[in-house]
């Protein structure tokens, strides 16, 4: 950091004011009009904008905006660092522009310099517990060189996990993992952290012996002996979809374009769970349009990846609680890759319209199933979000009515307050609405001419509605789904579709039978129920149990011992809030194991909730340091942890 301060002086001199962000964001509205007009009509002052204002990010891309990166990064396991050489290409747009904007958090800048080697002055400013650090470089007063920072990541950076090799899979190599959704490439990689930017890359990562490396872009499905591996990514992505993993991992392939990165021990259970992976591959092709990413493949994490999925370009990261043995929870699989299209392709230009990745993935995901394993079967999932869905609309219209719009304001507040039902589920609801409405024929062209008019390029909610109106729907249409009450207004609109599914009538049966008369269902009926039936039936299960019926229900169905991680997190509410204490020493080993924050959330509110804040606390004392940082940081607010 001590060389910042050297270049200070310098800097000073030769630039003029430092401005805050939103100053000069305002500033980029009046000078930035040179720059090609896009008709993005958001934000009044956006309107001549190429880049949108994004209240997450310093980088002001209106004045010079990257577009290509050239990394070297070399892994410290020991000392939990990565060094790193950033080289960015840019583009001025606005030539009053005097310095490249990036965005940073905690990363320690050694120096940096212009391609002819000469030192760059920079200036890093602002430093907002959220946002991190305004990093300006200037600009070299000639020819427009790259930029190359030289920098090196703090052990606590939070997009970062490195784990010890004893919590991996193997026991036998450390393992690390990025997570840079929404806002945590920056704490990592220098760079243009907004959703609306996007840059190709190469990259050439040095790893100890015996690691793979592999990275959101053409990976080596092998390890060599020099340790050092090399990647690019020809289609240019925006920075949250930056990844980068390694360990001891070993490839296998599924298909001709599919295939899985595991640790050894785990790899054929993972090759096996995910056989229709080639499958979900075109039955998406044939929905929505060619894949354009190349090869799709999955790596495994290790069960503290705080995420179900992340669709990082070309190498989806999974967590390993979806390996059932059964197939069972593939629906994930089917997620991230229909974000090859919603959300890689065309992407939310800020986290304001995080709905529009989400919403359409949660769409897409369910005509993947549907398409490979029946109505039946994805009806179940659509009722599964439908349920979620009036749960997140009954609690927040209490306290928080206004995140129950799609569109939200997330301005100075962490995007992954976004990540709630409402993007995911309403957003599904209202695409299922408008598909009802014209027929699936006429939904499915638009929706493919969607992506291919819209590919590379990103996409706000404003301009969505203008599209979805000229487009697809008749003012009648328009009128009769209600799609601005939809969008803007909170609750959950009177014409939601409420799916039926066929399969979960005998479960709603079995249920009626168990609360009325404290029945259970007869095994020859369950036996064909499959990991949706016993979600449904665990989720919708009388509030109040006395814990003998726990303990018959329990003894009955193995729900405590099952292998299912969504069953187990699912049995843990209905365990704690009756107090059923056989359940504990396995809720307690799971909180240890899993750090899906999905799962973990639920279980330790239930927890709060239910007077056992003691045991929740001294849980998660002993538990958090196995937590991925994004985890950590929801779970030091939910439980007021000090550290
Ligand atoms: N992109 C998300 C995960 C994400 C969202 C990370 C926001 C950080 C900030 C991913 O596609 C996702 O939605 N994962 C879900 C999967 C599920 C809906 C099938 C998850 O992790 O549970
Ligand atoms: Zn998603």
């Amino acid at each position: 950091m001590h060389k910042a301060f050297a270049c200070l002086f310098l800097f000073l001199i030769l630039f003029s004011s430092c401005q805050s962000p939103v100053d000069s964001q305002n500033e980029e509205a009046t000078t930035a009009k040179k720059s090609k007009t896009v008709g993005t009509q958001g934000d009044a002052a956006a309107h001549s904008l190429l880049y949108p204002l994004d209240p997450h990010s310093f980088s002001e891309p209106n004045g010079v905006v990257v577009k290509h990166l050239d990394l070297e990064l070399a892994l410290d396991f020991d000392e939990e660092r990565i060094t790193g050489k950033a080289t960015w290409a840019y583009e001025v747009l606005d030539s009053a522009a005097k310095e490249l904007v990036l965005d940073i958090n905690g990363i320690a800048i050694d120096s940096v310099t212009y391609d002819d080697g000469s030192e760059a002055a920079f200036l890093i400013t602002e430093d907002d517990p959220l946002l991190g650090q305004r990093l300006g470089v200037m600009l070299p007063l000639l020819e427009k060189q790259p930029i190359t920072i030289y920098y090196t990541t703090q052990p606590d950076a939070a997009a970062l996990q490195w784990l010890p090799a004893a919590t991996t899979a193997d026991k036998s190599h450390p393992f690390l993992f990025t997570q840079s959704q929404a806002i945590l490439a920056r704490t990592w990689l220098p760079c243009q952290d907004s959703p609306g930017i996007r840059f190709t890359y190469k990259a050439k990562v040095a790893v100890p012996d015996g690691m793979l490396a592999l990275m959101s872009a053409v990976n080596p499905q092998k390890k060599n002996v020099k340790n050092t591996y090399s990647f690019v990514q020809d289609i240019p992505v925006p920075a949250y979809l930056m990844a980068l993993t390694a360990g001891n991992l070993k490839f296998q392939a599924i298909g001709k374009r599919t295939g899985v990165y595991a640790e050894p021990s785990v790899l054929a259970k993972a090759v096996a769970e995910f056989e229709d992976m080639e499958r979900m591959l075109e039955a998406a092709e044939a929905l929505y349009g060619p894949y354009v990413w190349g090869r799709y493949d999955v790596a495994v994490m290790p069960p503290s990846f705080p995420f179900g999925g992340m669709e990082n370009p070309i190498l989806t990261f999974a967590t390993p609680t979806i390996l059932a043995g059964d197939k069972s929870l593939v629906s994930l699989i089917a997620h991230e890759l229909a974000h090859s299209w919603s959300g890689n392709l065309v992407t939310n230009a800020t986290w304001n319209d995080f709905w529009l990745n989400e919403g359409f993935t949660v769409y897409f995901e369910h005509r993947i199933m549907e398409a490979i394993y029946g109505r039946d079967y994805s009806e179940m999932l659509a009722h599964l979000s439908w349920q979620d869905l009036q749960n997140t609309i009954t609690e927040f219209m209490k306290d928080n009515p206004k995140d129950t719009r799609l569109k939200i304001d997330l301005k100075g507040r962490n995007p992954d307050d976004g990540v709630t039902a409402i993007a995911y589920d309403k957003g599904y609801f209202f695409l299922r609405l408008v598909e009802e409405t014209v027929g699936r024929e006429r939904f499915d062209v638009w929706l493919r001419n969607y992506f291919e008019n819209n590919k590379f390029q990103s996409m706000d909610t404003e301009r969505f509605v203008a599209i979805l109106e000229d487009e697809l729907l008749s003012p009648e249409e328009v009128k009769q789904i209600g799609v601005h009450d939809w969008i803007y207004e909170t609750g959950l609109p009177r014409n939601c579709p409420k799916p039926n599914p066929s399969r979960f009538e005998a479960v709603d049966v079995a249920l009626q039978l168990f609360a009325a008369e404290n029945k259970l269902p007869e095994k020859e009926k369950t036996a064909a129920w499959t990991t949706h039936e016993w979600l449904h039936f665990i989720n919708n299960l009388p509030k109040k149990l006395k814990r003998e019926q726990l303990a018959k229900l329990d003894n009955a169905y193995g729900f405590t011992n099952s292998g299912n991680a969504e069953i187990l997190a699912a049995w843990f509410v209905p365990a704690i809030e009756n107090r059923y204490k056989p359940a504990y020493p396995q809720m307690e080993k799971f909180l240890h194991e899993v750090g899906r924050r999905k799962f973990l959330m639920p279980v330790y509110r239930s927890l709060l909730a239910n007077e056992q804040k003691e045991l929740a606390k001294s849980i998660y004392k002993t538990a958090r340091s196995g937590y991925h940082p994004v985890a950590i940081n929801s779970l030091d607010m939910e439980l007021a942890y000090n550290k």
